[in-house]
C-alpha cells in the first residue's frame, strides 16, 4: 500500500462521525466497579496485575530507554535529560520508534485482567485495541517548559460514550508522583458544554493543524470552573503497582509532571468493540499493525497511521527507527486485538 493511499484511507475512514450513542448504559447497574464508572465517567481498579508483573514492566521500559544508547542511567539523576533519551511528548509519552508495537506494549495490552476489564465493560469478548504509547516520566526534570494541557480525547461532535481509555500503571504513584488528572463527572457533561460554540486553548504544545487529531479538545482554563462550578472535581489518580484506571474519552484530563523521587511507568491502553470499526478502518489498522505504526487513543476509528519522525535540536532523531527492538508474539489475542484476525 502506497504513502497516498494509507493517507486516503485514513481521511476515509475519518469523514464520518456517529453521533449516537453506540450503547445505551443508562439502565444498567452491576454491583460493582463498572457502576462507578458509568455515574463518574472514570474509576481505578484495583490489583489487575501483581506487583511483581508490574516490576517486570518497570524493567522492561527503563531496558527500552537504555536499547538507544544515549547514556541514560536509571540510577544516575543527571543522565535524565532529553540528550539521554529517546524524543518524547510533555516529558514522557512514547509514541514513535515502533514503541507502539513492542512486545511489552502487548504483553500488558493482553494481560487475562485487562482484557476482562474491557469484556465486562463493552459486555462483548470481541475486542480491538488501540496502539497507543507508554509514558515513563522521570521526576525533577530540569530541561522542560512543562505546563498542564486539561483535554478530552473525543470530538465535541461524537455524541455518547464513544470510546474508554485506561491506563495500567507500574510505579508507585504517589500524589507527587505525577500522573493523571481528572475531572471526574465530566464525561456526563460533555453534550452540555458543547451545546454553545466552544473554541479549543491554543497551546505551545498543541499538535499542528495539518495532524488533524480529530479527537482531541483543549480547553481553557475558564472552561476547568465551569466544570467545577457544575459540580465537578478535579482529581489526581493515585495508584498502586498493577492497578488501572479507566476513563471516558469524554473526560476532562491531563498528566502532572512527577515531583517526587520516583519514575512513572505506564501503559497506555483502550479498547471498544470490533463491531463500531468499518471495514475500512479493520484494513487500516491491519496496516498499521503489519508496519509497527502507532495510531491514536481511539481503537476503532480515528486510526490515523502514525509516521511523523521524532525530532532533536530541528533534525530527525538519529535513533530514529520503525521498528520495536522486541517484536510482539503474534498470539491469537494480540492478532484478533489488533484486528487482524477474525474472532
Ligand atoms: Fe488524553
Amino acid at each position: 500500500m502506497s504513502t497516498t493511499t494509507v493517507q486516503e484511507m485514513a481521511a476515509a475512514t475519518n469523514e464520518s462521525f456517529t453521533i449516537k450513542d453506540l450503547v445505551d448504559f443508562s439502565s444498567r447497574t452491576y454491583g460493582d466497579w463498572r457502576d462507578e464508572f458509568h455515574q463518574n465517567g472514570c474509576v481505578v481498579i484495583k490489583n489487575v496485575i501483581s506487583p511483581e508483573r508490574a516490576k517486570y514492566y518497570c524493567d522492561k521500559q527503563i531496558q527500552w530507554l537504555k536499547n538507544f544508547e544515549l547514556g541514560f542511567d536509571e540510577n544516575d539523576e543527571s543522565t535524565w535529560t532529553a540528550d539521554h533519551l529517546p524524543v518524547s511528548f510533555k516529558g514522557g509519552m512514547y509514541f514513535a520508534y515502533g514503541s507502539t508495537h513492542e512486545k511489552m506494549a502487548w504483553e500488558a495490552r493482553t494481560e487475562p485482567a485487562v482484557v476482562d476489564i474491557f469484556e465486562k465493560l463493552w459486555e462483548t469478548k470481541e475486542l480491538l485495541c488501540s496502539f497507543d504509547g507508554l509514558n515513563i516520566s522521570m521526576p525533577r526534570r530540569k530541561d522542560l517548559n512543562w505546563s498542564p494541557w486539561p483535554h478530552c480525547d473525543q470530538n465535541p461532535d461524537r455524541k455518547g460514550m464513544q470510546a474508554v481509555q485506561g491506563l495500567l500503571n507500574f510505579a508507585p504513584n504517589g500524589p507527587k508522583d505525577g500522573g493523571l488528572m481528572l475531572m471526574k463527572g465530566s464525561a456526563k457533561l460533555f453534550d452540555e458544554f458543547f451545546a454553545q460554540k466552544r473554541d479549543q486553548y491554543d497551546h505551545e504544545d498543541a499538535p499542528p493543524p495539518e495532524l488533524k487529531y480529530m479527537d482531541l479538545f483543549l480547553f481553557h482554563e475558564k472552561d476547568l470552573k465551569w466544570f467545577q462550578d457544575k459540580g465537578c472535581e478535579l482529581v489526581k489518580i493515585n495508584m498502586e503497582p498493577g492497578d488501572f484506571v479507566l476513563w471516558d474519552s469524554r473526560t476532562m484530563h491531563y498528566a502532572c509532571l512527577p515531583e517526587g523521587d520516583q519514575i512513572r511507568h505506564v501503559q497506555y491502553i483502550c479498547m471498544t468493540p470490533k463491531r463500531f470499526a468499518t471495514p475500512q478502518a479493520l484494513e487500516l489498522k491491519k496496516f498499521c499493525f503489519e508496519n509497527s505504526m502507532g495510531t491514536t487513543h481511539w481503537p476503532h476509528c480515528n486510526i490515523r497511521p502514525a509516521s511523523e519522525k521524532p525530532m532533536r535540536n530541528g533534525e530527525v532523531c538519529h535513533k530514529y527507527r520503525t521498528e520495536p527492538f522486541e517484536k510482539p508474539e503474534r498470539t491469537d489475542t494480540v492478532l484478533r486485538l489488533a484486528g487482524v484476525k477474525e474472532y
